[in-house]
């Protein structure tokens, strides 16, 4: 979609971390907006914060876990808007523990967050978009999704689902008007799941920012890009030797440090959970 300007985009995970920037991105282009999370104040922040930018957004607070909540929530949308033209689906949770100690109910948490609710919007929103013959879905993967990290096998294994179905759709909907592109960031420092644990990120990725990730997002639609890795670094030659030999890109991580922070990341959680 090279011209967005006046278009409609729902951006899910709009209440902290990277969705509001995502969002005061999208309207900066003029894009309208329409944007869900649960927490109806901090969604009424983000909204107040897209004032300056002669934009119409609105909140629209959802549970994207709950079948209904989605189906709801698009209706809400349709109503209030007309149909979407941009999905961006960014809303994701990460739990950094040992995968023995998630209950099964956590582990479903995490897919149905990840990995199930960005494929099921999707599922909803699609069909519309080829009848207009216009529409863009953007997802939020990590580049925990192109290489599993201890403590953090769950959450790698859902954003990696994501660039694979991607890359899928993407193909599907090829000539049809609709694209798809997915977003890998590496650690991103100010605000999010990361910024939270205030730590600095293993020298060998480095930190990322949400302005670079919320400008990946709309070079990826404005030039229908597939996928995109926002982290500093030697990243793309990492990813060309885990493809080559996995086992030796696993000791090259564990070399300079990864798989340790992964680990002390997890004791830390484990011990503020046993004084709560
Ligand atoms: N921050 C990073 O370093 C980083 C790196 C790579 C990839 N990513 C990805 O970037 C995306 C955004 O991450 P972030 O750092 O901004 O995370 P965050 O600060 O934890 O925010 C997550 C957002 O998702 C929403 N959300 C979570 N569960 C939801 C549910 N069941 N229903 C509706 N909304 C829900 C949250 O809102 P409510 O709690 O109000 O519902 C919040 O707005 C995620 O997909 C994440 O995996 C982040």
């Amino acid at each position: 979609m090279k011209n967005i300007k006046g278009s409609i985009a729902l951006v899910t995970g709009g209440s902290r971390g990277i969705g509001p920037h995502i969002a005061r991105f999208l309207a900066k282009e003029g894009v309208n907006i329409a944007l869900t999370a649960r927490t109806k104040k901090a969604l009424d922040e983000t909204i107040d914060s897209l004032a300056p930018f002669n934009i119409e957004a609105k909140a629209f607070p959802a549970d994207l876990t709950d079948a209904v909540s989605r189906t709801t929530l698009l209706e809400n949308i349709k109503n209030h808007f007309g149909p979407i033209d941009i999905l961006i689906n960014n809303a994701g949770m990460e739990w950094v523990c040992a995968y023995s100690d998630m209950s099964p109910e956590q582990i479903k948490t995490m897919i149905q967050t990840n990995m199930i609710a960005p494929m099921l919007l999707a599922r909803m929103v699609i069909p519309q978009m080829v009848n207009q013959k216009k529409g863009h879905i953007v997802t939020m993967s990590s580049l925990g999704g192109k290489k599993g990290s201890p403590y953090s096998a769950t959450y790698a294994g859902t954003k990696a689902g994501l660039i694979q179905w991607t890359s899928g759709i993407r193909q599907e909907l090829k000539g049809s008007g609709v694209s798809a592109s997915v977003i890998c960031p590496g650690f991103v420092s100010e605000s999010g799941m990361f910024a939270v644990y205030e730590k600095k990120a293993p020298k060998i990725t480095g930190e990322t920012t949400t302005e670079k990730v919320a400008q990946a997002v709309i070079r990826a639609i404005k030039k229908d890009i597939q996928e995109i890795i926002v982290n500093p670094g030697l990243i793309w030659p990492m990813v060309m030797l885990d493809a080559i030999d996995p086992g030796i890109m696993c000791w090259v991580l564990r070399k300079f440090g990864v798989y340790d922070f992964y680990r002390k990341q997890a004791e830390e959680n484990q011990s503020r959970e046993e004084t709560l």
